[in-house]
């Protein structure tokens, strides 16, 4: 199977892209919609292999889950038969643990192995997992299989705060809100957009969700029932992959649809680095190149600030810009699996050593002291940029690669297609629209 891209970098690139369904919003939708009766019709679903990966999954453990039209799914969950997710087919997609919620539901007990998924960091679910017990799931971890066994001893109720927020995991614990005969508090919550879709979503077919002053409160919900289809939002990571590219080659691309409150944090740094950013109407921008780019430093952190998944996009806009820049990971250990593979075009980014004054409460991982961490980078720019052979390792890394080679000078090859295909739709199509020398080897 065709794996790699070869690229031929070099061309400005202009055009026109229009944004994918956002997959951290589809792979939600799709495991919630088991917990619902009868058809779900979920709309601006992404074809990428993340949620393919899901589909399957979902169609093992016996429920229905098929593609209408290109990007309409239908998710049915009254046919699931099977309460144990398959370890392969659970290691190959992380958010298999989210399918706690419709499995307990269903049968009242399951069994779900720990998640696999990008490799950032170590990534565990300790929190989640204890947020499950919180709740009064009963929930035992086998290490000699790898697997959780979860049941439902009572309805759930109760509260739980989380002692760092947790995107997936606020997620999780509403979903599991979903089956109280009472009331779920979750506190110290995650406040990404991408939750607030997934409530309006439950919300709209008979759930109730309510979120104040970063608590979500569950209460007693009506059976699920889908009374219109829905259409999940756009995909502000795949935005800011495209807006950072086409500045960095000199280029001029509008995008859309895409509401500004999902970006705003972006479109700020991006003035302050002197891209040209323009808003042509409601829901579509430009992004274009208009001069000298400044280096601008950028520290990672939960919505509303500077988000984990854009800074791979961030450094490559920093590698054309006139003078040195810093890159600070807050969220995820381990994140920039992209600097040794970009140094292979001649980037000139380092690792660099940062003292922060309490790391365990800055840092939103399980920070250990005893353990050496590689959290900032410094780029260097502008850096002239040539061909190589590049690895993808991980999804937001992949589109850094293919986006340095798309910006060097010569014929490249980028080997992982598939890993960036995990969470962007049409890549190849898409650059190619913007005049970009891109083919599927
Ligand atoms: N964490 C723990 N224990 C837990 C839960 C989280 O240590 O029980 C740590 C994580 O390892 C991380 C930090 O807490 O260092 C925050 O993790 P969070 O749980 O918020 O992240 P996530 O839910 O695993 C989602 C997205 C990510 C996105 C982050 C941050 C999905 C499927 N994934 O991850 O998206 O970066 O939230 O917004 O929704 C991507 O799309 O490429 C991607 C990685």
């Amino acid at each position: 199977m065709s794996d790699s891209y070869l690229i031929k970098g070099g061309k400005q690139l202009k055009g026109e892209v229009i944004l994918s369904g956002a997959k951290n919003v589809a792979l939600k939708t799709i495991i919630a919609a088991l917990m619902f009766k009868g058809d779900v019709i979920l709309k601006n679903i992404p074809r990428i292999n993340d949620v393919l990966d899901l589909v399957e999954l979902v169609k093992s453990l016996g429920a229905k889950a098929e593609f209408k039209e290109k990007n309409t799914l239908v998710v049915n969950g009254g046919t699931l038969k099977n309460n144990r997710v398959d370890l392969v087919s659970g290691s190959k997609i992380r958010v298999s643990f989210m399918l706690f919620a419709p499995l307990l539901h269903r049968f009242g007990e399951c069994f779900v192995p720990n998640p696999g998924g990008c490799r950032i960091g170590a990534r565990p679910i300790d929190r989640i997992i204890k947020g499950l017990i919180a709740l009064g799931i009963k929930v035992d971890y086998d290490p000699e299989t790898g697997y959780y066994h979860a049941k439902m001893i009572a309805k759930p109720k109760g509260s739980y705060r989380f002692e760092k927020p947790s995107h997936t995991g606020t997620e999780l614990l509403m979903m599991i809100g979903l089956m109280t005969d009472e009331k779920v508090e979750i506190e110290n919550v995650a406040n990404e957009p991408e939750i607030d879709d997934l409530i309006l979503y439950l919300n709209s077919s008979g759930a109730s969700i309510v979120e104040e002053n970063n608590k979500i409160i569950v209460g007693k919900s009506k059976e699920l029932k889908q009374k219109e289809d829905f259409t999940i939002m756009s995909d502000r990571n795949e935005l800011v992959t495209y807006a950072t590219l086409a500045v960095a080659s000199q280029g001029d691309v509008t995008i859309s649809p895409i509401d500004e409150r999902l970006i705003f944090s972006f479109l700020e740094i991006m003035k302050e680095a002197g891209a040209g950013v323009e808003e042509i109407s409601n829901f579509k921008y430009r992004f274009f190149y208009q001069g000298v780019l400044k280096p601008v430093d950028i520290e990672t952190s939960p919505h509303p600030g500077f988000m984990t998944d854009w800074q791979p996009s961030w450094a490559i806009l920093m590698l054309k810009a006139n003078g040195s820049s810093i890159i600070h990971e807050r969220v995820f250990e381990n994140r920039f699996s992209y600097v040794e593979e970009l140094k292979k075009l001649g980037a000139n980014i380092e690792f660099v050593n940062t003292e922060v004054e309490n790391p365990s409460s800055f840092y939103h991982f399980n920070h250990d002291k005893n353990k050496t961490y590689q959290q900032t980078i410094k780029i260097i720019g502008p850096s002239e940029l040539h061909n190589a052979i590049l690895n993808i390792s991980d999804l937001r890394a992949g589109a850094a690669l293919a986006c340095g080679v798309l910006l060097a000078t010569g014929e490249s090859v980028v080997n992982g297609a598939s890993i960036l295909e995990r969470g962007y739709e049409d890549f190849a199509e898409k650059i190619r629209k913007l005049g970009g020398e891109i083919k599927k080897v």
